[in-house]
């Protein structure tokens, strides 16, 4: 064969991803379990560059130059596997097989293990930026083996989004990094998409400001440190008008929030980890109460609320005072985000470069944000961060807001107004940079009740006070 890349699984973004492959001069084999949406990619955008469409995998594969690269863009789950299945049973030791799909990590893992047996390469890569990201530039996240990326990155790399110049993909890490790191990439969009939200929230219900002001003051904090793809499409989501209707879009909208679950999948493996990501898990909670209905219409009009009413005196010092929470917020749940990636790199052994990837973020990504080259440049001053919130910069941006984010917050929690992520962001913020924390009330009680055993303050070892018995304290160890 001679093409230089596959692309099977010609959905919207395989098609796409295809497209931007054959736009770069690359030789492109393309493939789809129905021939009719390979012929309709290569009569439609034959102009791209160069399609060789196969009906077979058989003929697929045999389509490509060695060692060959087949990138699979299918719906995630199931269907995976048996496309690897067919694709690995016509390859050969040192062909590479790419899954470019939302996989969980684990899945990843398993395959790259079961592939690995075979002598093939399994490259486990988030691709993140949707259908437009896929054709003019996505951030790309490959995991696998250095070797896989030889041969592959710089394709990767060259179809990748590039933010002065450089290119939003590198090398992740072995077998389950790329999906893993993609992973958290959802959850932190899942924390930035909510806070956003209740950023809106709060300046509709403060001001009375229509969906349209509201899509004006978010363009405007476009052009600082909140500038980022999020917050310029919220704004055009909300400066538009139902057709139908005339009404502000937002108003039209049904206010259940859906999810796919890569937001579930970050809270549940921060879990097991021990990793407090609350801005994502609350963020992914936030929704989940948005669809529960029957709660909803349970809880509507009967439970009283006991509220003030805003009054809001000066309205310029009220938005400039969001502006900074939801920074500030925003600051947290990065951080949080960070500190997840550093404990699954530890507990995996997979070496991940955080600051390589903040740079990959910074465009192509739903997430793409100017602030990301800051949580670089943090990284790079100091690799072995603990803690991304204490890197001096974002010290200093969050401390020069934490006033305005008491003073939201607590506005919200009296007007009753919900805010999730930015209340509960505030909270981890205090937790974090607490002198003492009341967890030695917890260590306590479960040794009352359990013989937990705690530690003290004061010395070594570990120990048991006998509660029920004259209340003396024993040293275990
Ligand atoms: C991306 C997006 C993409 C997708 C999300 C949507 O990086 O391009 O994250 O992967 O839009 O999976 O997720 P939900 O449907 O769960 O909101």
């Amino acid at each position: 064969g001679t093409a230089d890349i596959g692309v099977t699984g010609l959905a919207v973004m395989g098609s796409n991803l295809a497209r931007n492959f054959a736009r770069h001069g690359y030789k492109v084999a393309v493939h789809n379990r129905s021939y009719a949406k390979t012929e309709k990619l290569v009569a439609d955008h034959g102009d791209d560059g160069v399609f060789v469409p196969s009906e077979s995998v058989e003929d697929f594969v045999a389509s490509l130059s060695k060692p060959r690269v087949a990138v699979i863009m299918v719906k995630a789950g199931a269907g995976t596997d048996a496309v690897i299945d067919q694709l690995a049973e016509h390859m050969e030791p040192g062909d590479i097989i790419v899954d470019a799909g939302n996989a969980h990590f684990p899945d990843t893992i398993r395959r790259e293990n079961a592939l690995r047996e075979r002598g093939l390469h399994f490259v486990g890569s988030g691709v993140s930026g949707g259908e437009e990201g896929a054709l003019n530039g996505p951030s790309i996240m490959p995991g696998g083996t250095k070797e896989s990326y030889d041969r592959l990155g710089p394709m990767l790399e060259d179809i990748s989004a590039k933010v002065d110049g450089v290119p939003c993909c590198t090398y992740v890490g072995p077998d389950g990094a790329g999906h893993f790191v993609k992973m958290v990439h959802n959850g932190i969009e899942y924390a930035d998409m909510q806070l956003i939200a209740e950023a809106y929230d709060l300046l509709r219900q403060g001001l009375g400001a229509s969906a349209e002001e509201i899509g004006d003051i978010f363009a405007e904090w476009n052009k600082g440190d909140l500038e980022s793809f999020l917050i310029e499409i919220s704004a055009d989501v909300l400066r538009h008008k139902d057709p139908q209707t005339g009404k502000a879009f937002v108003d039209i909208v049904l206010d259940r929030a859906e999810q796919k679950g890569t937001g579930r999948w970050t809270v549940q493996n921060a879990l097991d980890l021990g990793v407090p990501v609350t801005g994502i898990a609350e963020a992914t909670f936030a929704r989940a109460l948005s669809g529960s209905v029957p709660q909803r219409e349970a809880a509507r009009g009967v439970l009283p609320a006991e509220a003030g009413t805003w009054n809001v005196t000066d309205r310029d010092a009220f938005v400039e005072d969001v502006r900074q929470a939801l920074y500030a917020s925003k600051v947290v749940a990065y951080s949080q985000g960070f500190d997840q990636i550093t404990a699954a790199s530890e507990e995996n052994g997979w070496g991940i470069d955080r600051g390589a990837m903040a740079r990959i973020w910074r465009g192509g990504c739903i997430i793409r944000a100017r602030f990301l080259n800051r949580i670089t440049e943090a990284y790079e001053r100091t690799p072995d961060l603990p803690l991304l919130l204490a890197d001096p910069y974002f010290t200093e941006a969050v401390g020069n807001g934490v006033a305005a984010w008491r003073r939201i917050v607590s506005q919200a929690a009296l007007n009753g107004v919900p805010t999730p992520v930015f209340a509960s962001s505030l909270s981890y913020y205090d937790g974090i940079r607490a002198e003492r924390l009341p967890a030695a009330l917890i260590q306590g009680q479960r040794d009352f009740f359990g013989a937990h055993t705690y530690q003290r303050v004061d010395g070594e070892g570990v120990f048991h006070t006998l509660w029920s018995g004259d209340r003396s304290e024993e040293k275990q160890s």
